[in-house]
């Protein structure tokens, strides 16, 4: 028997732990227990995801909640090694690059436990988010790295990984989206509250914000206000809103045009209802900017670099910056592009978390 921890912790973990907790269960020698370390905890973030995607209710519950980066990574660490030491698990899956990541990767790794990185080698080179260190610091530990399009492998190589422990499997997040997409497309979404606005505008764009140096600062934040605004004159705009953004919206108190509608944070398929019809994504979310190329709708992102630069070649994803005028500029180049030359990236097929308990299991048979 092989034992597994599968590790989520934020909102974008878990889509990516739905597929891959799906195929284990398809091998009867692998015991593979869901721990969710607590990191988001309000219903519409967590509860309501572990539902929608179909996830049982976890095995273990860290209740990390949250806190500064230290505090939060410190008290995820000590609940995990208590986990660690009492389960004694072989194998440890950590996907993409949140506090959990990092804070459940350094403890398996220093009780010589193995550690399977989902979403490895991405890099954005860009040290002040907080999001690049935690990548850099599992992918330094990790023994198995699973890679979602080149420049993964490329990074991991650069850095000194031995080629024979690097796998490019495709992406995980776009298994989950072709599931639940299909989902979606057999059930009939009317009962969604969003479905009325869906109805009432047909032609719209979708937005997300949530990254600190996007609405951690007053200034930053009225930049990108100001862009939306005006982009919201010409198109209305659907925008489920983060907790953290609306903390500094409130403490701003940012004035955004009547065309900006706002939303408590959505489930995934309400969500997924209403970004897979939209003109045009607006973005600083990592998992967007992958899911809108995989569907072929053209995404704005919203920051000065992306860690997906795969998103850019495959023609769907422009880097706007962050400045008022680069963001409109970007806005204008993407609802005026030719969606046929949009491509779909290598592996990104629905079958990942297959090929990466394939992999695992030639290991531990
Ligand atoms: C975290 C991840 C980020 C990911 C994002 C997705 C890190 C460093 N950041 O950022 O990579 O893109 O999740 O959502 O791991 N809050 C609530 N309820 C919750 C969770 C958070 O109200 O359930 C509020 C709290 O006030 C908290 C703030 O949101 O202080 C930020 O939460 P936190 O988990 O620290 O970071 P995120 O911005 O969500």
């Amino acid at each position: 028997m092989m034992k597994v921890l599968l590790i989520a912790g934020a909102r974008p973990n878990f889509m990516k732990i739905a597929p891959i907790y799906r195929e284990a269960l398809k091998y009867n020698h692998v015991q593979c227990k869901v721990v969710h370390t607590g990191q988001h905890y309000d219903y519409e973030m967590s509860e309501a995801f572990f539902e929608d995607l179909e996830l049982p209710k976890p095995d273990f519950f860290l209740s990390a909640g949250s806190g500064s980066h230290a505090v939060q990574t410190a008290k995820i660490m000590v609940a995990f090694e208590e986990l660690c030491q009492n389960e004694r698990p072989d194998l440890i899956i950590v996907v993409g690059d949140v506090n959990s990541t990092l804070a459940c990767s350094v403890v398996a790794k220093k009780l010589w436990i193995e550690v399977a990185h989902v979403e490895a080698g991405l890099r954005s080179f860009d040290l002040t988010m907080p999001e690049e260190i935690n990548r850099m610091v599992t992918d330094a530990i990790s023994d198995y790295f699973f890679v979602t399009e080149e420049s993964g492998e490329a990074n991991l190589v650069r850095e000194g990984k031995s080629k024979d422990r690097i796998h490019f499997v495709g992406n995980v997040m776009i298994d989950n989206l072709f599931y639940q997409a299909e989902k979606l497309d057999g059930d009939k979404p009317g009962h969604f509250e969003t479905n009325k606005i869906k109805k009432k505008y047909k032609d719209y764009a979708f937005l997300t914000l949530h990254r600190p140096s996007n609405v951690d600062t007053r200034s930053g934040f009225c930049e990108i206000t100001g862009a939306l605004n005006t982009i919201a004159d010409k198109l209305p705009i659907l925008f489920p809103v983060h907790p953290r953004t609306k903390k500094m919206m409130d403490e701003f108190d940012l004035h955004l045009s009547k065309n900006i509608f706002l939303f408590s944070p959505l489930s995934f398929k309400e969500s997924l209802f209403l970004w897979k019809d939209a003109r045009v994504v607006l973005t600083d979310s990592g998992g967007l900017q992958e899911e809108t190329t995989a569907l072929g709708i053209p995404c704005v992102t919203i920051r000065e670099n992306t860690e997906r630069p795969i998103t850019i070649k495959m023609g769907t994803n422009i880097l706007a910056g962050t400045q008022k005028d680069s963001i409109l500029k970007a806005f204008e180049e993407a609802v005026a592009k030719p969606k046929d030359q949009f491509k779909v990236p290598p592996k990104w097929d629905g079958k990942a978390a297959e090929r990466i308990w394939k992999i695992l299991l030639s290991v531990h048979p």
